[in-house]
């Protein structure tokens, strides 16, 4: 399984399946997860509202719609409270759980947004290294060839690069 970390905008990168760093009402919101809304399309909302929301930690999928992909996966991460309420394992769930869902789908190339390290605060050493640790510890089990990490900016590339290192 390849691991790649570019720095963009994740509504432009070609991959099977799209990461939605997401809320629990699954029916938009600003930061990526309103640039996914905006580049998918009016029908991504109506399908969602066919979801009934989602648990922090978990994963539902739909289609991509006008995105240059087949699915989008929406997951709603954990909002940091300081890092004693079950962040950190709720985050690797995220990441765990939209991976086993892409897997389902026979999906073979993934994108994810840095999850958490918006709106919701968490630090974004702390999020990268539950990120890149439980994506490695998927490799051999998921039938995946290669993961996309989206930073939006250089500084988030730059903490990524450093702990995949
Ligand atoms: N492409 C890639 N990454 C992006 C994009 C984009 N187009 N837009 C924002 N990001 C980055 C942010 O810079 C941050 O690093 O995604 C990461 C996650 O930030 P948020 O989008 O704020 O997500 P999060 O912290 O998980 O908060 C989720 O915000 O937008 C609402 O509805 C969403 O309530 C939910 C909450």
């Amino acid at each position: 399984m390849r691991i790649k970390i570019v720095t963009g905008d994740i509504t432009k990168i070609r991959v099977d399946a799209i990461v939605n760093a997401a809320n629990t009402t699954l029916l938009g919101g600003g930061g990526v997860d309103g640039a996914i809304h905006r580049a998918a399309g009016p029908k991504l909302l109506e399908f969602c509202k066919t979801l009934n929301g989602c648990r922090t930690g978990e994963a539902k999928i739909s289609p991509a719609f006008d995105l240059p992909a087949s699915y989008v996966i929406h997951t709603p991460g954990p909002v940091w409270h300081g890092g004693n309420k079950g962040e950190a394992e709720k985050l690797a769930g995220s990441y765990r759980n939209s991976m086993l869902l892409a897997e389902k789908h026979g999906v073979k190339s993934i994108s994810f947004p840095a999850i958490s390290t918006g709106v919701y605060g968490y630090p974004l050493p702390e999020a990268t290294a539950i990120a890149l640790k439980t994506i490695k510890d998927l490799a051999k089990v998921v039938t995946i060839e290669e993961v996309v990490f989206v930073c939006f900016n250089e500084a988030t590339r730059e903490v990524y690069q450093q702990i995949a290192d």
